[in-house]
């Protein structure tokens, strides 16, 4: 009970952070009534400072996002492709905290933008934090790791205007037109989820699921959502972008206080690695899909979020996941844009986080025993105590055998031939064009399609125009023209373009 009186934050009694109680919390000490403020307040500059470093650098993509808790339940017995712990049994449980978002603007940036959407997870499983870093799209816009800083430069602000560039989003993907796939996809209205809770995430890579005997499989993963795949038109949008930026955030944590538990369903889809050396579309691609026609959803467990943070700050911004972190299992594959996020994304996050970002409550894994990994700031777990700080046989560790299966280095294929992987070709197109067969196929989204793009593509260059054309007609004949004629229209008269009509007014009233 004493122990207990003598606690201040029990008793929510207001202190310095050095625990000192405090009275005078809401005026600074001053010299007599109106004199300068003393140096020896050290409440005040005990809150100033801590003000002075709120911030911490916000993720260098993705950094506007949301985030929740719940949990995966095995549904179906996948344990003949994959002995990852997780997935050892139906009706098995595995907590989650998941972190949605949008990818080019910044951390204040609106929700409705048109842009990809991030769909990380991380599954807290016995063995180890296993992360699920995906998009909302089943592709991406380049294959090679190596082109990923450029590729985003282009998508954030021109350096010498700080502005977002017309110019440089369209010559960038024109001059790599590997891209042209998920070009197709951002453009449609897909680029635009309703919600959070609408859309679907993909790995977009292939991944390795190992068995129990050591034998693996090629992966590819979905998770579809059991509220429907829902999409904004471009004017709804553009509406939401300044009526309510924060629209997904809010929707999200609303629906979930609500009680309104958004899930999803896991899915595999699985080559045999005989198969994947035969297959047309080359494996470690992430530019190209698996058509289901020919490799099936196989039906894996299911998804729920079921309970919002309490501290954004401390859950969710500092929340690091990164393709790196698996469970035996499950492992990567030679995809070299997929082995440059392996690096990237931890090193990212001992920048932004610190080298001890994994003793952070959210990203700390169920058991994790690293005795080497010494020191460096905010040690806060004890650092392992007395415990030798290298492998000594006087206090021996443990070792658990894990199977980790390095076949897929023997792979003969052209996959791994760099200039084979790099050249565009008529093949990267294929797909392009079945997804604009497919946007026929549903009302209005071809049309829409064609706003999305010349809404935005009439800002850029117009050398960067004219390649864009000849890009999209490599798609479709008739899309390459359509869109020359819709966009040259709004470069000749903005009027044409609602948006475009207030900035023209406002623009004049500038002058
Ligand atoms: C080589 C290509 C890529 C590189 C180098 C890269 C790098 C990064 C980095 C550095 C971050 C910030 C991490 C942090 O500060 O916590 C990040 C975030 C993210 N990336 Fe990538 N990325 C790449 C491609 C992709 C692809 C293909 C996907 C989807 C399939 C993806 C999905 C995400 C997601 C969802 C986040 C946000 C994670 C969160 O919510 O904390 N990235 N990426």
């Amino acid at each position: 009970m004493a122990a207990q009186a003598a606690n201040p934050i029990q008793q929510r009694v207001y202190t310095t952070s050095s625990g000192r109680p405090i009275s005078y919390a809401t005026a600074s000490q001053r010299l007599g009534n109106n004199g300068p403020i003393l140096l020896q307040d050290f409440h005040l500059i005990d809150l100033l400072a801590h003000f002075d470093r709120e911030r911490i650098p916000e993720r260098v993509v993705h950094a506007k996002g949301a985030g929740a808790y719940g949990e995966f339940e095995v549904t179906h017995d996948i344990t003949d492709i994959c002995s990852a712990d997780l997935f050892s049994e139906v009706g098995k449980k595995t907590k989650v905290a998941v972190r949605l978002s949008t990818v080019g603007g910044e951390k204040g940036s609106a929700d409705s933008a048109r842009d990809p959407r991030g769909f990380a997870i991380k599954f807290y499983t016995e063995e180890g934090n296993w992360d699920m870093v995906g998009n909302d799209t089943p592709v991406f816009f380049i294959r090679d790791g190596v082109k990923f800083p450029t590729f985003i430069h282009t998508q954030k602000r021109n350096p010498q205007t700080n502005t977002k560039d017309a110019t440089m989003f369209w010559d960038f993907l024109t001059s790599n037109q590997e891209s042209i796939h998920q070009v197709m996809q951002l453009f449609s209205d897909r680029g635009t989820p309703l919600s959070y809770r609408h859309m679907n995430t993909y790995s977009g890579h292939t991944f390795k699921f190992i068995a129990a005997d050591g034998s693996f499989k090629y992966v590819k993963m979905h998770f579809i959502s059991d509220q429907g795949n829902r999409t904004l038109n471009l004017e709804e949008a553009t509406h939401l972008a300044s009526a309510n930026p924060d629209w997904n955030t809010q929707d999200l944590f609303e629906a979930i206080a609500r009680g309104e538990y958004p899930s999803w369903t896991f899915y595999v889809q699985v080559l045999d690695p005989k198969d994947a050396e035969k297959f047309r579309w080359n494996i470690f691609d992430v530019t190209k899909v698996w058509p289901h026609s020919e490799v099936p959803l196989r039906p894996v467990g299911k998804m729920t979020l079921n309970r919002n943070c309490q501290n954004y700050f401390a859950e969710i911004e500092q929340m690091a996941v990164a393709p790196a972190h698996l469970v035996p299992g499950i492992e990567p594959t030679a995809d070299p844009m997929l082995q440059a996020r392996l690096f990237s994304y931890t090193d990212s996050q001992r920048h932004r986080l610190g080298v001890n970002y994994q003793q952070i409550p959210v990203n700390q894994p169920l058991h994790a025993y690293a005795p080497w990994q010494r020191d460096g700031q905010y040690a806060i777990n004890g650092n392992y105590g007395a415990d030798p700080n290298y492998p000594s046989p006087l206090k021996p560790i443990t070792y658990k055998p894990v199977d980790v299966n390095q076949q897929h280095e023997e792979w003969v294929g052209r996959a791994l031939n760099p200039q084979n992987f790099n050249e565009v070709t008529d093949e990267d197109f294929v797909q392009a064009t079945g997804l604009w067969h497919v946007l026929g196929r549903q009302e209005g989204q071809q049309a829409n399609f064609i706003t999305n793009v010349s809404s935005h593509l009439f800002g850029a260059d117009p050398r960067v125009r004219q390649r864009a054309y000849e890009m999209f007609g490599r798609v479709d004949k008739q899309l390459g023209s359509k869109l020359e004629v819709a966009t040259e229209h709004i470069v000749q008269d903005a009027s044409k373009n609602k948006t475009d009509e207030i900035v023209a007014r406002l623009t004049a009233r500038t002058k």
